[in-house]
């Protein structure tokens, strides 16, 4: 059945089956992604000789990102500037979504100048699917050298300072 797509974000059942629509079709973001795999976005990445900018990427549609061919997720915390692959490594500010199927809209920061969100930040949706991965509708970042950071959410208690879990 071909539905014709009114509605750009359109969650049938509130919480399920959320669909993206693409060429005014509904499809299913979790069926329809390219995957991301450039090890150079990981949060442990510190070399600074070969630096990326994502506002130089004609982002199209919905990735999932992996490194070392594994499901990664871009960080829900602050991480520090000179990572990433980057100047200014990209975060979003609140939790990934936590139902199957959900899309959520999330802010994205930037970390520069020991500031957590120094340039204009701005918005990309992301969906928890079935399987237990996440996929994201990346849109440019709005300066250069701005790129999305890719890392594991356990992974990231490590590089929290003072906050994390006491031990
Ligand atoms: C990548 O994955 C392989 C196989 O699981 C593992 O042996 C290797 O240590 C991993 N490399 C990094 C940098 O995590
Ligand atoms: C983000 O989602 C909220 C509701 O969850 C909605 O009110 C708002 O318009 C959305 N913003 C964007 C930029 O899509
Ligand atoms: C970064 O390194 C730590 C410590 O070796 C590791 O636990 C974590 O999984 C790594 N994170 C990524 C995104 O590779």
């Amino acid at each position: 059945a071909l539905l014709l797509c009114l509605i750009p974000l359109c969650c049938v059942v509130p919480h399920a089956a959320c669909t993206d629509c693409i060429n005014s079709q509904c499809v299913d973001p979790c069926e329809n992604y390219a995957t991301l795999n450039d090890d150079w976005r990981s949060t442990n990445n510190t070399n600074t000789e070969v630096l990326h900018c994502d506002k130089d990427i004609n982002w199209k549609g919905w990735y999932r990102l992996f490194l070392n061919q594994t499901s990664a997720h871009i960080p829900e915390r602050c991480v520090e500037s000179n990572r990433c692959g980057t100047h200014a490594p990209l975060w979003i500010t609140q939790p990934h979504p936590t139902w199957s199927g959900e899309i959520v809209n999330r802010t994205v920061c930037n970390v520069w100048e020991g500031s957590c969100c120094h340039f204009r930040s701005h918005t990309i949706h992301v969906k928890l699917c079935h399987a237990n991965y996440y996929v994201y509708k990346l849109v440019k970042p709005y300066t250069c050298l701005l790129a999305y950071c890719a890392g594991n959410l356990i992974g990231q208690q490590h590089s929290s300072r003072g906050g994390g879990p006491p031990g």
